[in-house]
């Protein structure tokens, strides 16, 4: 495990070309496999992530090559196996990656007569997979979790004849949507899955440009953009994926932004940004705090809205964030804590429980990482509750092996007075290799 301080300083100035999108480098891989034939994605990111889901895909039998594009970009082509293809000779490792395992149980619940094992690293032999598990067993699917802690990886599978389900999901998560989406392309009759918030559509939007008729309704009449959603596929012969560019990251320019908007003297700008409404939370969060935000949309990028975003350092407000804005900022709510350091008032976050399952406890995390770099913040069970004090002192903050939070440590350094040790900083390579140049050539 390595460390590294980050110091106070002044002035942050240029542009960063955001990094891939995460999310959308996972489905991409996913949805090639299963495509038939062979499809090109451009700038793919080079993560370990979004190398797991690779590395998947080929153990799956798709076969991967893989070139160098540059910026932490790769360009990948993929030649799928097929809707029905997938056969693994050994377990499956998925490393830190999430979205990958419950992604991949939607897909491979559904093959009839095979036999996989999907595991991975110790976060991951923690986190819940009963939210995949439980919808899929209603459908027909045959899967075994680990009992300690019960109902985690490692997962046995075993390929089974499935059926359609209505499901209303009772936590808001694009993954668990995601998985049931999948899983319903090889179902007989109509998957209808129904999210209490709203949460990323980026599947729906890929699974259409594949050629799957996905019906997405909202379930709210009210005027709040996005909806909560409805949606509905139904089985497919097969899955074309087009060639594609997967566009920028918000959640990862998030960090260079938020560093603009609390280092003095900061104008900091991030090109390539994916715009989509299911994840610009942060924005409508960013506004309300009074942050000098500017977004200009400039073209559209495998189905994605993109764009730049321009942060400028000043002064912020506190506010309060719960509902509906929670899924859509859920991977910045790290960052919206440092920002209520740093606010007038009480910055309050709610509704937020998820965040307890996520790389690490994130309100632990958070809480206890903050606040021992002089921060007066609170944990509650579904958030926390952060009063500014106009800054933050500095010292030092683990990493817990979770990306999000070795980057949050270096930008509370950069704002800090007295500057930040991270401990645990490479932990940042699991979605943003690049993080540190990038953040150094703002300085
Ligand atoms: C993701 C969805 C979110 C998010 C995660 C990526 C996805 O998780 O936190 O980083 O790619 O679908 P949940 O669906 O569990 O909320």
């Amino acid at each position: 495990m390595s460390s590294r301080r980050f110091e106070p300083t002044r002035g942050l100035a240029g542009t960063v070309a955001a990094p891939p999108d995460k999310s959308i480098s996972h489905r991409a891989a996913l949805l090639a496999a299963m495509s038939e034939g062979s499809c090109r994605i451009s700038g793919y990111l080079d993560a370990a992530d979004t190398r797991s889901t690779l590395a998947a895909m080929e153990a799956l039998g798709a076969a991967v090559e893989i070139e160098e594009e540059g910026g932490g970009r790769l360009g990948v082509r993929v030649r799928g196996v097929g809707l029905r293809g997938p056969r693994a000779a050994k377990p499956i490792d998925v490393g830190n990656a999430g979205t990958l395992i419950r992604l991949l149980s939607g897909w491979l619940a559904s093959q009839e007569g095979q036999s996989f094992e999907l595991s991975g690293d110790e976060s991951i032999q923690r986190r819940p997979m009963g939210r995949v598990i439980d919808p899929l067993v209603q459908m027909g699917a045959r899967i075994d979790p680990d009992p300690d802690p019960p109902g985690t990886p490692p997962l046995r599978i075993e390929g089974a004849a499935l059926h359609g389900i209505h499901y209303r999901m009772p936590v808001a998560s694009a993954q668990v949507k995601s998985c049931l989406l999948l899983a319903g392309l090889l179902a007989e009759g109509e998957t209808v899955v129904q999210e209490p918030q709203p949460t990323r559509d980026h599947t729906e939007r890929m699974l259409a440009a594949a050629g799957v008729p996905v019906r997405s309704e909202p379930v709210s009449a009210l005027p709040t953009a996005p909806s909560p959603a409805r949606v509905t596929v139904s089985a497919v012969e097969r899955l074309r994926q087009p060639d594609l560019t997967v566009p920028g990251d918000l959640s990862s320019a998030a960090f260079h932004l938020v560093a603009g908007l609390l280092v003095p003297g900061s104008v900091v700008r991030v090109e390539g940004v994916g715009l989509n409404p299911t994840r610009v939370g942060l924005l409508g969060i960013l506004n309300r705090m009074g942050a000098r935000i500017e977004v200009e949309e400039s073209s559209f990028q495998a189905g994605e809205p993109v764009g730049a975003v321009t942060a400028r350092h000043g002064e912020l407000q506190a506010t309060r964030v719960d509902g509906a804005e929670i899924a859509l900022a859920i991977d910045e709510l790290p960052l919206v804590a440092l920002l209520g350091c740093f606010a007038g008032g009480e910055t309050l976050v709610a509704g937020a429980e998820e965040l307890r399952h996520k790389e690490s406890d994130r309100i632990a995390t958070v809480v206890d990482g903050l606040a021992a770099l002089g921060a007066d913040i609170v944990a509650h069970e579904d958030g926390f509750a952060v009063r500014g004090t106009g800054g933050l002192r500095g010292g030092r903050i683990a990493a817990h092996g979770d990306h999000r939070i070795a980057m949050l440590g270096a930008v509370a350094g950069l704002a800090s007075r007295e500057g930040v040790e991270v401990d645990g900083v490479e932990a940042a390579a699991i979605s943003y290799p690049g993080f540190e140049a990038d953040l150094a050539s703002l300085r």
